[in-house]
């Protein structure tokens, strides 16, 4: 999705935007553009395609000018091109901004600023904003922005900068994920923590309908209102270097090496290690609210969703509770009847993602209490939430999520170890001898990932499939789902995932001579009946690639090839299974010249519905 800078302060724009908008290039975007003022006018640059256009640009015509706003587009109105590119002017050039998110009503505020004379340069739905607030404008920025702000409907994050007060930067957001701060030699915005992280930790996030106004040497807050208003600053502890590739080819693979630190960072916010024990104060519930507890509703999109499956069987079996998962786009049209002792569990990354979003305040308008799993401290979810059980991943800039559906997995399993507890489904006997087993698991990735040269070698010999069929049982069928998504969506190799009983009900049909599938037997107690499975595929020519927990006799004779991972208890094991799949997915996409980090269509962040 797109993405916004800001900055204004004592030092050269340009290099700070230019340095904000790489560090937001994994969000996706398809043109990119900066506006700066220069001592005695706004002066912008934009390009279509890659942001080494606009740099070029930028080297043949530099800018120099101590405040301005820049912005990577990921087109919706209108094609990626150079007249739709942000920043965006009115037609008497009084203001130009930066706009995140969808403008729903543009077309009826067009039509009225056409007929009162406004003309148009180009297809977005952003220039109606701009073009907005300059007729709106009569020389007080604050309020043509609170009027401007009542008019539009949809999602914005807005950055402006006005001729007439050129070193103020002027915010304002709904529904779209906005952060703020102050450093050393100036304010900055943006889109998200890591484009500002090279100058400042200490951050305000800002609300819907909030104004915030950045110079040199403050940042001041206004509600929707025009009144004055304080906010906290949050301070971000990720280092700089969690947010940069270092001397990794892709962010995928760095962050697919940082699952061992992810997974123990997790581990230990909830877990005692010197004794293992669950630390109960981090858990939102007590006995009473868990007393109370009658279902759990989980949701999230894509990798979040993959997440939550795992999620459902965990509480299902440790903590013996009913439990319903949904994708939260379809969540809303649903249907549900909500009924007392409802918990629901919001699983997201980003914490920004606009259906996960909808849906959780659809179920908060119902009175049901939402604890969210997210990564990001201050993102809408984790600031909406009744209570957020974090995860400590990092910095995920892959699009491809990694170490975040580890650490989801981490969490969800902590959870239901915790519930089971308090539920009495499981003693404590059994908590610490599954925790200490648990805290093994960083050591089975690292081996994993250290003899990744195995991985990288099926694929080259198996890059050229065109389906990949991933199948299991149980927990398996879970990770099955995650490890099909992680394929196709950065090789853009067709991949499922099937519940291995299932294939014989149609899908078999499309087994062919060197089909590939992946058989996933981390569930020993399954691993007979998924050997059928695995049989018929066979017989029907398929080369069948297995990952097993420990040595499984009964697989052995079956397939082509076994990954062998150490052997754990079955509920533990898709921990470290994962891994090869996520590992298998980039070399495939690797060995067929695909844009690992950055695959085509997709966008990090998904601020719209
Ligand atoms: C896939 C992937 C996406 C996200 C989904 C939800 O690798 O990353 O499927 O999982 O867009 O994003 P979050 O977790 O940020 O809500």
């Amino acid at each position: 999705m797109c993405g916004i800078v800001g900055y204004t302060g004592y030092k050269d724009a340009t290099p700070i935007l230019i340095d904000g908008l790489e560090t937001l290039a994994y969000r996706g975007y398809d043109s990119a553009g900066v506006a700066v003022w220069n001592g005695s006018g706004i002066v912008m640059r934009k390009e279509k395609g890659q942001l080494k256009n606009l740099e070029e640009i930028l080297r043949k015509e530099p800018i120099f000018g101590n405040s301005g706003i820049g912005h990577t587009r990921w087109a919706t109105h209108g094609e990626p091109s150079y007249i739709n590119s942000h920043p965006h002017a009115d037609v008497q050039q009084k203001l130009v901004l930066v706009h995140n998110g969808i403008i729903e009503n543009y077309l009826s505020l067009k039509t009225m600023l056409v007929n009162n004379g406004c003309r148009f340069v180009s297809d977005t739905d952003t220039e109606v904003v701009a073009q907005l607030l300059g007729y709106v404008y009569k020389g007080d920025p604050l309020s043509a922005i609170l009027t401007v702000m009542r008019m539009i409907e949809g999602s914005f994050a807005l950055a402006i900068l006005f001729m007439d007060d050129p070193h103020s930067i002027y915010c304002a957001c709904k529904d779209s994920p906005m952060v703020v701060g102050i450093g050393e030699d100036g304010a900055h915005v943006a889109s998200d923590i890591p484009a500002m992280l090279a100058y400042t930790r200490d951050v305000t996030f800002m609300s819907d309908m909030q104004v915030a106004v950045l110079r040199p040497n403050g940042i001041s807050f206004y509600n929707e209102f025009g009144q004055s208003i304080n906010k906290a600053v949050i301070h971000i502890d990720w280092d700089i270097d969690a947010a940069k590739k270092g001397t990794y080819e892709h962010y995928m693979m760095k962050e697919i090496c940082e699952e061992p630190v992810a997974f123990r960072k997790t581990l230990e916010q909830y877990v005692s290690v010197k004794d293992m024990r669950l630390k109960s104060d981090c858990f939102p519930w007590n006995a009473d609210d868990v007393d109370k507890l009658k279902r759990i509703r989980i949701i999230g999109c894509g990798t979040a969703y993959h997440a939550g499956v795992m999620g459902k069987k965990y509480f299902s079996e440790l903590a013996k509770l009913p439990v319903e998962i949904e994708i939260a786009s379809e969540f809303r049209y649903s249907g549900h009847c909500f009924e007392e002792g409802e918990q629901l569990i919001v699983i997201s990354q980003s914490g920004e993602t606009a259906d996960t979003i909808a849906a959780m305040r659809m179920a908060k308008q119902r009175g049901i209490n939402v604890t969210a799993i997210c990564n990001v401290i201050g993102s809408t979810i984790a600031r909406e939430a009744d209570s957020v059980l974090f995860t400590y991943a990092g910095p995920e800039i892959a699009v491809a999520a990694t170490k975040s559906y580890l650490a989801q997995i981490t969490v969800l399993f902590l959870t239901a170890l915790y519930l089971g507890k308090l539920r009495g489904a499981l003693d404590a006997k059994k908590v610490s001898s599954l925790l200490e087993e648990l805290s093994k698991v960083p050591t089975h990735i690292q081996n994993l990932i250290n003899e990744r040269e195995r991985i990288q070698f099926f694929a080259s010999k198996s890059f050229a499939s065109k389906h990949v069929f991933f199948i299991g049982r149980g927990l398996d069928y879970g990770l099955a789902m995650e490890a099909a998504l992680k394929l196709k969506e950065i090789s853009y190799i067709h991949s499922e995932a099937y519940a291995a009983g299932e294939l014989k009900h149609g899908t078999i049909a499309l087994i062919e001579d060197g089909s590939l599938v992946v058989a996933l037997v981390t569930q020993r107690h399954l691993s007979a009946k998924i050997a059928s499975n695995i049989e018929e595929v066979r017989v029907r020519g398929a080369n069948v690639l297995c990952i097993t927990n420990g040595y499984l006799p009964d697989i052995e004779g079956h397939c082509n090839e076994v990954w062998q991972l150490e052997s754990l208890s079955e509920i533990l094991s898709p921990f470290c299974a994962i891994v090869p799949m996520q590992l298998l997915a980039y070399y495939m996409a690797v060995q067929r010249g695909c844009s690992v980090d950055k695959p085509r269509n997709l966008a990090k962040s998904v601020t719209v519905e």
